[in-house]
């Protein structure tokens, strides 16, 4: 069975990506508003988390792709999406020590490296990646 075109196979991925930024984006809306309003935030970061971690892995691909055209990018976006779960987990780790305030902070990087990661993809990233595949410059087969 032959691959899909690259263009609709890739402009699927990034539209994939957006749809998926919306509802992140709306979460961590709630994730904010539960910490300017000193509202428990634990539930909203938790349900942040898991849906930016399910994000991640489903952009590894794109991102993969990516990679074959310019590695450095794609490991700036990697590098973001590992950090936003290292901040989650420090997370985690303060609250069962009982670190409040460590915890509210953690909050607040979680969110602000998550939101970050958004806007540079829809900013920077994923415009070239869908200017290299309309281009034909070989995003993804070399150039065929
Ligand atoms: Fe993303």
């Amino acid at each position: 069975m032959k691959d899909a075109p690259l263009r609709s196979r890739l402009g699927s991925r990034t539209e994939a990506s957006r749809r998926q930024h919306r509802c992140l984006e709306q979460l961590l809306d709630n994730l904010l508003s539960a910490i300017e309003t000193e509202a428990g935030f634990l539930e909203p970061f938790r349900t942040a988390r898991s849906l930016a971690a399910e994000h991640y892995r489903a952009e590894a691909l794109l991102l993969a792709e990516i990679a074959r055209h310019d590695a450095a990018l794609a490991e700036k976006m990697t590098a973001q999406h590992a950090e936003a779960l290292e901040m989650a987990a420090a997370l985690e780790d303060a609250v069962a020590a009982g670190h409040t305030g460590d915890a509210l902070l953690l909050a607040r990087r979680f969110h602000a490296i998550a939101q970050h990661n958004i806007i540079e993809e829809e900013r920077d990233v994923f415009p070239l990646a869908e200017r290299w595949d309309a281009s034909g410059s070989g995003f993804g087969h070399g150039g065929v």
